[in-house]
């Protein structure tokens, strides 16, 4: 497989076609929060997606639905935080999560009464909690949303984004949820039209992706908090990769999630210290989210990150 260079992959492929308007949004979003004096984060969230066709019939996906992604959001802004939020389109967004849920539909939620329609009275207090928590995010401009939808816009819009956010220096933070695909098919080898079926299997050579977490950590962002994620299945494997993820990007933080466990554990990995956060039965029992207990985490490991950088 051949391994593309980071430099060279921003010039063989094509940017999205609205990436300086996504660059205006962002550089005044950016002077709105420092004009406030805010730290900013910038979430990323969701899957990606890896195009089989140009004009795109069939692609090659993952699990991820972004709920980490976007309840981290929530987290964030109550803990005084402004957020970039780079979603994949169709994924869970911060707020409206808790109506889009397949298991929770915002129609069941819903009564009409005469000409109106109506907020069911048995969610009327949970609705009004979310609603409020909404309003005010959006009333004092703390969350900006940019989505995308293939491999390639994402970095670019990670590219484009992380540059305009190092201008803070220690007073961001990244916060890099996404699954994001490690292959790919490069443009020149990318069909126009719909694969056909009458020939058979079909058989894939993917390109593998390169690493982003290098450039982002070493040249992007260089003096903002960086905190990767690492995802397995097989739990002998976790800790050493989320480790030698810390060591071969020299970033700060590396969160280690297992699948099926992903929303009751997850380990922290520092350079000098590692450390299990889980959830009972019983908070979960309650609706607690495993994110409220890493934003708190994250949010005394910035204080130190930025106090820090003053010696
Ligand atoms: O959305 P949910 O259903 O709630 O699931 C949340 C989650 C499990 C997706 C999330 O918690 C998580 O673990 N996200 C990272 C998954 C992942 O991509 O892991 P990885 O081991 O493949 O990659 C490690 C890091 O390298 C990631 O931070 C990724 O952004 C980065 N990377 C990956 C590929 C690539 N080509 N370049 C990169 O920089």
């Amino acid at each position: 497989m051949e391994i593309q260079g980071e430099d060279d992959y921003f010039v063989k492929n094509t940017p999205p076609k609205n990436i300086e308007e996504v660059e205006k949004k962002t550089k005044e979003f950016l002077n709105f929060q420092i004009e406030k004096d805010r730290r900013v984060v910038l979430v990323t969230s969701g899957g990606t997606t890896v195009p089989l066709e140009n004009q795109t019939v069939r692609f090659v996906d993952n699990f991820s639905a972004g709920t980490r992604g976007s309840a981290s959001v929530e987290y964030f802004i109550e803990q005084g935080y402004a957020v970039i939020f780079l979603y994949r389109q169709h994924s869970l967004r911060p707020y409206s999560r808790h109506y889009s849920h397949s298991k929770n539909c915002f129609l069941d939620m819903l009564d009409i009464d005469n000409d109106n329609i109506i907020v069911n009275n048995k969610y009327n207090s949970f609705m009004k909690i979310i609603l409020e928590k909404y309003k005010k995010a959006k009333a004092e401009n703390l969350l900006l949303e940019i989505d995308f939808f293939t491999v390639k816009d994402y970095f670019f819009y990670l590219n484009k984004i992380t540059k305009i956010l190092s201008t803070i220096e220690e007073k961001a933070m990244y916060y890099l949820a996404a699954a994001v695909s490690d292959f790919f098919i490069p443009p020149e080898r990318m069909v126009e039209h719909k694969i056909q079926s009458r020939a058979g299997g079909l058989n894939l050579s993917l390109d593998q992706v390169p690493k982003f977490l290098k450039p982002l950590v070493s040249e992007w962002a260089p003096k903002g908090l960086i905190v990767s994620f690492k995802l397995e299945t097989d739990p002998d494997l976790l800790i050493s990769k989320a480790r030698q993820a810390l060591d071969r990007y020299g970033h700060q933080i590396v969160i280690g999630n297992m699948l099926l466990t992903r929303k009751r554990v997850v380990h922290f990995i520092t350079k000098d210290a590692e450390r299990k956060i889980e959830m009972s039965d019983e908070e979960l029992k309650n609706g607690m989210e495993i994110e409220t207990k890493i934003i708190s985490e994250l949010k005394i490991k910035h204080d130190n990150w930025i106090e820090q950088s003053k010696n």
